[in-house]
């Protein structure tokens, strides 16, 4: 009986050490899956001027759905065709959802991309669209905000002058001003209009 008790005591006990070693490892997958969705945290307070010249801020998007994307004015190909996109499933949707979405585009190059260029480019594109610059200090707090990567790239070669190199994500961000979803910039206007659907209500 002794020996018995033994027995199951030590087994007791070493099922206690291996839950110990077991559950740290348990632990690894949500720990590293909120690092990998850290999505969660996109978006935040910022400050920088829109294409009229006046001030925006993050508080200034709150109310309404923002589709927000960050480009250049001079990019070649990429960021015309994504706010194309933008512009034609914005069209697409009826106006109770329509006038829920604020879609926005912040130049990663405040530089050459001044309040005039701006204007003037947002408006080939939409009607409702806003553009975001500001000094180099503003943009460089919005890209960190929403995580987007941006990096000049000199081509001398280029009649365009320099490149800017950059993540391109467009971002739907909720009225509360919380990150809701991402999509990648060549999404199909289908999918695109489709999520949308589905995250802003009929009325
Ligand atoms: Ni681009």
């Amino acid at each position: 009986m002794h020996r018995l008790a033994l027995v199951v005591v030590g087994f007791i006990l070493l099922m206690f050490a291996a839950i110990a070693l077991i559950a740290p490892e348990k632990l690894k997958p949500s720990t590293s899956q909120q690092t990998s969705y850290g999505e969660a945290l996109i978006g935040g307070s910022f400050e920088a001027m829109d294409h009229t010249g006046e001030p925006i801020t993050d508080k200034d998007l709150l109310g309404k759905y923002a589709l927000i994307y960050f480009g250049f004015t001079y990019c070649p190909d990429i960021c015309p065709t994504t706010l194309l996109i933008v512009a034609n499933v914005l069209d697409g949707l009826n106006e109770a959802r329509a006038s829920q979405l604020t879609p926005v585009f912040v130049s990663v190059d405040p530089a050459r991309d001044t309040v005039e260029v701006m204007a003037n480019y947002v408006s080939n594109f939409h009607p409702k669209l806003i553009g975001i610059t500001g000094t180099k200090e503003q943009i460089d707090r919005i890209a960190k905000a929403y995580k987007v990567y941006y990096q000049v790239v000199e081509n001398e070669d280029s009649a365009l002058g320099y490149q800017v190199d950059h993540s391109g994500f467009l971002y739907l961000m909720g009225p509360d001003g919380k990150y809701i979803t991402h999509f990648p910039h060549n999404v199909s206007e289908q999918d695109l209009a489709t999520a949308l659907r589905s995250h802003i209500a009929n009325d």
